[in-house]
């Protein structure tokens, strides 16, 4: 059997055709728009994975992509933030649309500078990704627009933020204000600790000078609420819930997420209709109101808690590893519905698979802390040979014609089926078939509702 897993140029010369590795040989049809996606982890790999299935979509290129992402699209060798160069490519290229992955290259304005040159491109501008790359920014728009949210106060200098917390109580949640790659949020169970923690934020600048968020504890089950935003205009995407901590039994650090899972039983319909018309709408419409008109995906963070859903953080981009698990059940097309977004035009119905869908991460031994890179991973094919079965990779590199390990987070093995518990046990039995000695996951993904 042979499979065709490279871009060739088709009949036209700039076009596509690209097979997916499932066993079987699919030659597609020559396509149109040629699609650049910035980013290059699981997140990325699930949106090439997803534009690749719209009949409308042709050349996918990535920059700077990953190994596994590199049988579906061209890797240019760009950096996320490199967004002179990145639009630049897209003019050469002439690129029909950009989809931007991480929040730095949002934070770098890429949307404003793709704007400036004529270019079409989803994710918000640098004014919008504002409510993410600024906690002090989202809590003051939460508290001006009633928004529910933890409590708050915010401090640049020490002596004060001290003195704030010395009476507790404990936990007390400290967030630096400023983009801190996941690792801007402590909570400290004593005073001891958050005496450490604000010396860190505020006196050894070890963030970064920047300011401190001192925020209520709140408790309860956390998910992750997605839409599509254009302005007032707010789609909803399937729910996920991510799993931050390392190991299972939710101990450990904090990780970017080690597994996720959509859909959540916990959630409501009346949950959710209460998240959209009283958290996700009205944000939307502040950011219009505040002269931030918020254009691509916007992040919800939100915890129910006995008092009622709140909001944790908002970020300004498609989750990871939500993305991973939500994308697979989107059927609509994705290309439709990101350049209706980018220009403002009717957007077309948002239709989601009653499917489940649930992840596992296989991470490098040592991380969240340091870890060694460049080990073999074998059995990919063999996992993937199954069609209920997705892996996209976070942190991957070719080398001597063999896939290797080359980043803290290394795969995302997917699994999708009837019922959660089905989704659960596909991913599982693909995971078992990866063979790498310096990987490891955690079992119990899905804890909550399996
Ligand atoms: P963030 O970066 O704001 O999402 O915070 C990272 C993690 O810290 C969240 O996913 C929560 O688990 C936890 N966290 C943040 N804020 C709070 C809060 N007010 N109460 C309890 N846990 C929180
Ligand atoms: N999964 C959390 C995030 O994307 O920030």
């Amino acid at each position: 059997m042979e499979v065709i897993n490279q871009l060739q140029p088709g009949p036209e010369g700039h076009v596509a055709v690209y097979t997916k590795i499932v066993g079987e040989i699919k030659m597609e049809h020559p396509k149109e728009a040629t699609v650049l996606v910035v980013g290059g982890g699981g997140r990325c790999h699930a949106i090439v994975d997803a534009l690749s299935r719209s009949p409308q979509v042709g050349k996918i290129y990535c920059a700077p992509g990953n190994a596994g992402i590199a049988a579906q699209a061209e890797c240019v060798p760009l950096k996320d933030t490199q967004v002179e160069q990145l639009r630049d490519f897209a003019i050469e290229k002439a690129v029909a649309l950009t989809v931007v992955g991480p929040e730095v290259a949002l934070a770098a304005g890429i949307t404003d500078v793709f704007n400036a040159a004529g270019l079409r491109i989803f994710g918000p501008t640098k004014a919008a990704a504002v409510i993410e790359s600024s906690k002090d920014f989202a809590k003051q728009l939460m508290a001006k627009y009633n928004v529910p949210t933890a409590a708050y106060r915010t401090f640049d200098e020490y002596a004060p933020a001290i003195e704030y917390v010395r009476g507790g109580p404990f936990p007390v949640v400290l967030k630096y204000d400023g983009l801190a790659a996941g690792k801007g949020v402590v909570i400290p169970e004593t005073f001891e600790e958050a005496e450490h923690t604000l010396k860190d934020m505020l006196l050894d600048d070890r963030f970064g000078k920047g300011k401190v968020v001192v925020e209520e504890f709140l408790t309860g089950p956390e998910f992750s609420f997605m839409c599509f935003v254009d302005g007032e205009r707010v789609f909803p995407m399937a729910l996920s819930q991510d799993h931050k901590r390392a190991y299972e039994g939710d101990k450990g650090p904090n990780t970017g997420g080690m597994g996720a899972y959509s859909p959540l039983p916990f959630i409501t319909d009346e949950d959710r209709e209460y998240a959209m018309e009283n958290i996700m709408k009205p944000v939307a419409s502040a950011m219009v109101k505040e002269g931030r008109p918020f254009k691509g995906v916007l992040y919800g963070g939100l915890m129910k808690t006995p008092s009622g859903i709140k909001v944790i953080e908002f970020n300004c981009r498609f989750g990871d590893p939500e993305t991973e698990v939500v994308l697979p059940l989107l059927k609509s097309d994705i290309y439709d519905i990101f350049t209706a977004i980018a220009d403002g035009s009717p957007m077309p119905r948002v239709e989601w698979d009653a499917r489940a869908s649930m992840g596992f991460v296989m991470a490098s031994e040592g991380y969240p802390g340091s870890y060694e890179k460049g080990h073999v991973i074998e059995g990919l094919e063999e996992a993937l040979s199954d069609p209920d079965v997705r892996i996209y990779h976070m942190g991957t590199a070719e080398k001597d014609g063999k896939t290797v390990t080359a980043g803290g987070r290394v795969l995302m093995v997917i699994g999708s089926g009837d019922t959660l518990k089905a989704a659960h046990d596909k991913a599982l039995e693909a995971v078992s078939k990866i063979k790498c000695d310096n990987l490891f996951f955690r079992r119990d993904i899905g804890w909550r509702v399996l």
